[in-house]
């Protein structure tokens, strides 16, 4: 665990992504933090040292990629984590066994698989409610709810949740308001000043952006959650390695650029798509018909670069996903690279059937992780890919 200082967060976005936590090195003056490629630190005599002890306690690049990361999110502590997964295993973590958590039934299927296959066997319950509508969530609070977590916009349907009242709702019944940004990113949506307790991120995201380490992060502004999620890190020990801390900080220093880029294209495709006879619905919150945008311009910056859009059967998503030759059929999303996935039989095969088909997320979705490359060029690939859905049932 890490803390901003002052100086972290006085700067603007860009300035911070890139000198937050990364004060030059002071033995040899390198520029970029180095990789502590170490597991342990000598110490001069018991209980002397230089704050370092053993790597899965701390590590020096760690802690730079934590500082900035809390930095960015206007945090006060980061957390980093061996995964996204590891970093949700964590927080539920911070609860006991009889303790209630209400999350959105909308949420990576990975974070719903963890959720239902493995804590729930180990004593805490869970209620997966619609957290578009706030009065779900309050009708499903018992005295044993500790805490609510949400994900907005939701992974692969694009929903969102009203921040600042969520975060009114949690306060009111005292619960810990967990958030995870993987998709708006801190450039486009912070959520700790809407109300959020604790903000969660895949970093394997769009925080390293290049698709070449998986990671997770924690940030929060209350001391005691993060002694304890320390406490945890050390304890349970599921921490990244200092080549992926470095990686993530590497991406960091980028973010806002490529932000800028994945959100000019996301608004294009979403409209683009929008407009197409063989696109059914089209799933993206820049969009003026998208249910909830006025709610996104209230409480995001910018939309990004996830686009969900209806196919009408699996069929079509089948021939969709193998005529596209620039994106690249494959899981994950946020990097520079273009990349196109089916998310009932992929990242959310773990979810109940039922449970996909009534919030919408049918065997025809196809979700697209707009990458940076040449907005035209992405147009026409997509072009070519629907023009061989049609005529396909
Ligand atoms: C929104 C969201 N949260 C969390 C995760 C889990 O992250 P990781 O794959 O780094 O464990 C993912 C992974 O796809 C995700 O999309």
């Amino acid at each position: 665990m890490t803390r901003t200082t002052d100086d972290d967060l006085q700067y603007g976005f860009g300035t911070r992504a890139i000198h937050a936590g990364q004060a030059p090195e002071p033995v040899t003056g390198a520029i970029m933090p180095p990789v502590f490629q170490t597991s342990t630190y000598v110490q001069e005599g018991l209980g002397r040292h230089k704050g370092f002890e053993y790597a899965r306690t701390r590590n020096p690049t760690r802690d730079a990629l934590e500082r900035n990361l809390a930095a960015l999110e206007g945090g006060r502590h980061g957390l980093a984590w061996a995964s996204g997964l590891a970093a949700t295993d964590a927080v539920l973590k911070l609860l006991e066994a009889g303790d209630h958590v209400i999350c959105g039934e909308n949420v990576y299927g990975g974070t719903h698989r963890l959720m239902s296959q493995v804590l729930s066997h180990l004593g805490l319950t869970f209620t997966f409610v619609d957290t578009r509508d706030l009065t779900r969530v309050a009708d499903a609070v018992t005295p044993a709810t500790r805490m609510l977590y949400v994900e907005t916009p939701t992974n692969p349907m694009m929903r969102l949740t009203d921040l600042a009242a969520a975060g009114e709702l949690a306060r009111q019944h005292d619960l810990l308001l967990v958030v995870d940004n993987t998709f708006a990113t801190p450039y486009f949506q912070t959520p700790l000043s809407l109300g959020a307790d604790v903000v969660l991120h895949s970093t394997t995201k769009y925080l390293n952006g290049h698709s070449d380490m998986v990671g997770g992060a924690l940030i929060t502004n209350r001391d005691e959650v993060a002694e304890r999620l320390a406490f945890l890190q050390n304890a349970a020990g599921a921490v990244p390695g200092p080549m992926d801390c470095w990686l993530a900080l590497r991406g960091t220093k980028t973010l806002a650029l490529r932000m800028q880029q994945h959100d000019a294209s996301g608004r294009r495709i979403a409209t683009y798509l929008s407009e197409h006879p063989e696109v059914r619905a089209v799933y993206y919150p820049g969009l003026p018909s998208h249910p909830q945008h006025d709610l996104a311009c209230r409480q995001m910056r910018g939309f990004g670069g996830m686009v969900s859009f209806e196919l009408g059967s699996l069929g079509r998503a089948e021939r969709f996903v193998e005529s596209v030759r620039l994106f690249s059929f494959a899981e994950s999303l946020g990097g520079v690279e273009s990349l196109v996935g089916h998310p009932a039989s992929m990242t959310h095969a773990s979810v109940p059937a039922a449970m996909r088909e009534g919030m919408g997320l049918t065997d025809g979705l196809v979700r697209l992780s707009i990458g940076i490359e040449e907005t035209e060029d992405l147009l026409a690939d997509l072009e070519g890919a629907l023009q061989q859905v049609a005529g396909v049932s």
